[in-house]
Order: structure tokens, then C-alpha cells, then sequence
């Protein structure tokens, strides 16, 4: 099944960038809109994320369907060049050819007549995220393997199996890299009559060293984890798949997801070392798709924080952002949570910040440590529940305020993302892209992380609208 286009779809704002699919751009220097590029601002940043909804008159049938596009943007001695490229993947390539959708895909089924949708389940859309490793980057996407671009132009080489991953399995979109030691850690989730928990550590150029599995309980959906100190953390929520009409094409996979309060939500705590489950235990229902960051304490025991949903009404609502016209609200907020290692009981939960949120960061100096501030994309206002976050904001832990960049009206951010100060990495810049609504145009936003409510310190004009989208990483 596809989605139509709402007609009233072009009354918001931010639908103006999503109603025609995005346009690519060669390297190009960017000009400024204000302000001035820092000096000590070296290094490149990458962002991912659904560029095109519709091929051939078709339109996907939820926001995770796009092809993904990445726009990277390098900054050097006072200069920023950018350029923004669809990742080649096999399926992009083929519908290209066709001019239709063929492929199903998260919240859409294969098109065409039954035998030609048989083998089409499923495309790589390579939309998610990003992660830069040393010799080249990888667009992610949950379902299967990550492709490999070149970090300065994009160009794509094809997938990427890390020295060690089957062809068949999945590397999710959110990779943890330890700051001390570059090694990287990461899972990715297998269907068969269970689901099995693939969880992977690598080497700081990717390459796999150590693998673990670990059964779960029926067939969940896990989009992101935490890394705490010498744990890795899983809150699997209580979605369970049926996996037979989708397999037979009748059904999406977003549409086969039953939400399963009575589950709970199932608690697995990994030692990162050696990848062996330290416990497993059920808690309360709720649904995450993202962690801000994690730590242990000085007790031992674990403390991360979370957008935390009370169910998957936030599926449903991200499945009609494809449409131009949000019905239904969502709201997550921002929660933290105690945790014993060794038993996997929470101690503690506690709302941290009641008010729509998404996409927590932290500096990537501070992944798996304790951290002072989270970033987050917010809602200017509490009535804006069924629109698009149009601010972006700093939680501090220490003082328990907010600091928020407030972009204007119908100006929408991307997740904030954290580029460190080369001589103090705790400190640096937030960049954003921001979509204009009322300008139909994307700009790249720089701020000082510690002056978020300031002006920003630099705008730079992009050659064409970057639609919103998902993750990005900032590479020094
Ligand atoms: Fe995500």
C-alpha cells in the first residue's frame, strides 16, 4: 500500500520540503548568510535522512520509506563546502530505471501484480544515519547492511560488511564509539521463528572483533541502545511483529507491529567487553526510539537518559509526515532512569523535562560518561504537537534548566549536533540544518554550545532544500 498526498498537505510549513524530491548538488563553497564560520571550526558534518517520498506518481507509504540522501558539509580555514548525494543503493538504482516504486519497504508493501512483488519485501533505503569511519563513511539503515560512501564527495561504493558481517544481517543506525578508546559497538536484530539480538564490537576502523547473540521474547523492534560505562544497555518495548503477511506481501512491516503493554518492557544489560548478558528483567511499558547517553556511577549502578513515548501512537504520527499533514500527536519527553547492572531492577525513574522532544546528544567526548548537558530538538509551544520540532534546546543536569535556541516562526531544525572546540572538547558548536518554510529554503546553523539563546555565531545558505531527516555525525 502507498499513501496520497493530503491537498491541504502544502498549509504547513515544513511540508514545502518534502513535496518534491530533493535535489543533489555537486561540491559546492556555501555562501554566508551571517556571522562568520569560526576559525577553530575544522572538520565535516554529515546528515541523513529520507529525501524522496515519491517516484513516478507513487508515494511511499511512511516517512522511513525515502531513499536516503546525505548532505556533508566540510568545514576548513574559514571556508565550508558542501554537497548532497543519494546513496546508490541496488533498489534506488533499479526504481531509477523503472521510474516507479517497486520495492516494499518498512510501512509499504511491493507494488506491481503477486509474482512480481515476490522477492521485493524489503529495499535498503540507507536513510537513517550516518557513521564516519577513518577511510570512509557509512550510510545506515536498520533492516540490513550499512553502504559505503567517500567521505569527501559521496560517491557510493557499495555495501559494507566490516570484515565480518554476513550478507543477511542488519547494523542498526545507532553505533556507540567509546571517546577513550574509538572502539565501536553496535547490534542489529534478526527474525526468524524468535528474534535474536546480534550485538557487534569493532575496532575504531570498524572492523568487527568480537560478536555475541542473545535470544528475545517474540519479535520485538530495537532502534537504538545505550552505552554506560562498561555496559551496554537494551529497553526492548513491547512490539511484537507477525511475520506471515508480511512475508506474503499483504501487509508492511510497520502495519504487522502490535503494541503489547502487558509485555512490559524487557530490560537486557550487556557487559561491553566481552558482549555476555549480565541480566535481564521486565519493567513497565513504554516506547523509545532514541537514549541521550548513559553512565555508571559511583555506586556501579547505570544512569541514562531518554525520549520516552507512553505507547506507538509516535509510528503513526511519523508515518503521516510523509503525508504533509500530521493528525496524530505524539509526545515524547525527556526521562531518566537508575538502574542495577547486576539485576537489571530500576532504582529510579523520573521525568526529567515535561515537553515534546526527540533526538538527545550529547558531545561524543562524552559517550558512556557522565555528561552535563543533553541536546535536544523541542516545540516552541505545547500546541504545536502535531507539527515538526522548531527549536532546538540544552538540558542542563546540573541546574535543571533549558536553554533554547528560538529559530523564528516556521523555521524547523534537524537534530542539534555537537562539533567540539579542537583545544577543549567539552565545549564547541552546535550546528543544525534548518529548513525555511516561508522562504523555501535550507541554511546550516552554527551556535556556541554554551550560547544557544544567542544569535547564531554563523549562517551559511544551501544550493537547494535539504529536507528534514534522521541522524548525522559531526567527523573532526
Ligand atoms: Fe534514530
Amino acid at each position: 500500500m502507498t499513501t496520497t498526498i493530503d491537498k491541504q498537505a502544502t498549509q504547513a510549513s515544513w511540508a514545502k520540503a518534502i513535496a518534491k524530491p530533493a535535489t543533489e548538488f555537486p561540491l559546492t563553497q556555501l555562501s554566508i548568510v551571517s556571522g562568520k564560520i569560526p576559525a577553530n571550526l575544522k572538520g565535516s558534518l554529515y546528515r541523513n535522512g529520507p529525501a524522496r517520498l515519491e517516484r513516478g506518481g507513487m508515494q511511499v507509504g511512511h516517512w522511513f520509506d525515502g531513499d536516503g540522501a546525505i548532505l556533508a558539509v566540510h568545514f576548513a580555514e574559514g571556508q565550508a563546502r558542501a554537497t548532497y548525494r543519494y546513496v546508490q543503493t541496488e533498489g534506488y538504482l533499479e526504481e531509477e530505471k523503472a521510474n516507479k516504486l517497486i520495492y516494499g519497504n518498512y510501512g509499504m508493501t511491493a507494488t506491481g501484480s503477486w509474482w512480481q512483488r515476490f522477492g521485493k519485501t524489503s529495499k535498503n533505503v540507507a536513510n537513517i544515519s550516518v557513521l564516519a569511519l577513518p577511510d570512509k563513511l557509512l550510510a545506515l539503515w536498520e533492516g540490513g547492511l550499512p553502504h559505503a560512501l567517500d567521505l569527501e564527495t559521496l560517491e557510493t561504493y557499495g555495501l559494507e560488511n566490516l570484515e565480518g558481517l554476513d550478507h543477511k544481517r542488519s547494523y542498526s543506525a545507532h553505533p556507540k564509539r567509546d571517546p577513550q578508546t574509538g572502539e565501536i559497538f553496535n547490534f542489529g536484530v534478526s527474525y526468524g521463528k524468535n528474534a535474536t539480538l546480534n550485538l557487534y564490537r569493532s575496532d575504531r576502523n570498524g572492523k568487527l572483533i568480537k560478536k555475541n547473540q542473545a535470544n528475545l521474547q517474540g519479535l520485538p523492534m530495537i532502534h537504538d541502545f545505550v552505552l554506560a560505562g562498561d555496559y551496554l544497555i537494551f529497553c526492548v518495548p513491547p512490539l511484537r511483529m507477525n511475520p506471515f503477511p508480511i512475508l506474503l506481501n499483504l501487509q508492511s512491516y510497520s502495519d504487522s507491529l502490535a503494541w503489547k503493554p502487558q509485555e512490559g518492557t524487557e530490560i537486557l544489560v550487556f557487559d561491553r567487553h566481552n558482549l555476555e548478558l549480565v541480566s535481564r528483567n521486565i519493567a513497565e511499558p513504554w516506547f523509545q526510539w532514541h537514549f541521550g547517553n548513559g553512565y555508571s556511577d559511583r555506586d556501579g549502578n547505570l544512569v541514562f537518559d531518554l525520549i520516552r513515548y507512553s505507547d506507538f501512537a509516535t509510528n503513526q504520527f511519523l508515518k503521516e509526515v510523509a503525508t504533509g499533514k500530521i493528525k496524530t500527536p505524539a509526545k515524547g519527553t525527556l526521562w531518566q532512569i537508575r538502574l542495577n547492572p547486576q539485576t537489571g531492577e530500576f532504582l529510579e525513574t523520573s521525568q526529567v523535562l515535561d515537553r515534546g522532544s526527540e533526538f538527545p546528544i550529547v558531545a561524543s567526548a562524552q559517550v558512556g560518561e557522565n555528561s552535563r548537558y543533553t541536546y535536544l530538538s523541542v516545540h516552541r509551544s505545547e500546541d504545536q504537537q502535531t507539527e515538526l520540532f522548531d527549536a532546538i534546546a540544552r538540558y542542563d543536569y546540573q541546574t535543571n534548566t533549558v536553554t533554547e535556541a528560538d529559530l523564528g516562526t516556521n523555521r524547523y531544525p534537524m537534530e542539534p549536533l555537537f562539533a567540539p572546540d579542537p583545544t577543549n572538547p567539552n565545549k564547541g558548536y552546535i550546528i543544525t540544518v534548518v529548513f525555511d518554510g516561508d522562504r523555501e529554503c535550507s541554511e546550516v546553523w552554527i551556535f556556541d554550545s554554551d550560547r544557544l539563546d544567542a544569535e547564531p555565531v554563523c549562517r551559511l545558505a544551501l544550493p537547494s532544500v535539504v529536507p528534514m531527516g534522521f541522524h548525522g555525525t559531526w567527523r573532526s
